[in-house]
């Protein structure tokens, strides 16, 4: 029981403001609000609407762009994104890092993209108390991810990467190479 103390839960609260910053705080909370009757209407007006909606929330969408119901995007204000993007239903997006993704990128169901990265520094502190060490992942242009995978904050996807299902991306990739695997290894190249 004790770590569910209310002293935990402000200690909680207090790390996550000094890591996101009061505006910061106060915008994802906003925004959650925004995005919540959107994220799950179905078919084709559901992906129109969500296309119109992220238009304006995120920093930059440059065309229409295809997200599936159930894709959580938390900072969308840090995100950039390039044209054609198509993203399958349950995928995590959490740009508190920046995330910036290029043209005719095609995300997997499940995928998982996170900036932001608890420290674990003081080792006897639990990590919720512990702040976030905020580290910008970028996606560049014709990549694919696969299935299930995470993508590990500052992490940079080279040109035409293609990540495998499941796979868990630790470090930066080569330009149109096939990683696969946890940690992910290159598998092959494209060309
Ligand atoms: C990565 C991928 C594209 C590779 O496909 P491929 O080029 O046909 O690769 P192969 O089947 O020839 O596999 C090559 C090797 O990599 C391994 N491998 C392939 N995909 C793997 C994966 N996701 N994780 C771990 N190992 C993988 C294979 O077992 C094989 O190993 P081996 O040489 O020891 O037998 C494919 O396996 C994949 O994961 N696709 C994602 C599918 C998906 O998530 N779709 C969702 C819709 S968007």
């Amino acid at each position: 029981m004790k770590n569910f103390s209310s002293k935990n839960i402000d200690s909680y609260f207090f790390s996550k403001l000094k890591s996101y910053g009061f505006r910061g705080l106060i915008w994802t909370e906003v925004e959650s609000y925004i995005v919540w009757p959107f994220r799950t209407i179905p078919g084709m007006l559901g992906c129109l609407l969500r296309y119109l909606l992220y238009k304006v929330m995120f920093k930059k969408l440059d065309s229409f762009c295809v997200i599936q119901p159930n894709v959580f995007f938390v900072n969308c204000i840090r995100i950039k994104c390039g044209r054609n993007f198509v993203v399958n239903s349950n995928t995590y997006i959490n740009a508190v890092g920046g995330v910036e993704i290029g043209d005719n990128v095609l995300l997997g169901p499940n995928v998982v993209i996170s900036s932001g990265e608890h420290q674990y520094i003081e080792g006897r502190l639990a990590v919720t108390l512990q702040s976030i060490v905020k580290k910008k992942i970028v996606i560049r242009n014709g990549c694919w991810i696969g299935a299930n995978a995470v993508i590990m904050a500052g992490v940079e996807l080279a040109e035409g990467t293609i990540v495998g299902a499941g796979a868990v991306v630790t470090k930066s990739t080569d330009a149109f190479s096939v990683v696969a695997g946890v940690p992910a290894k290159k598998i092959k190249d494209r060309l």
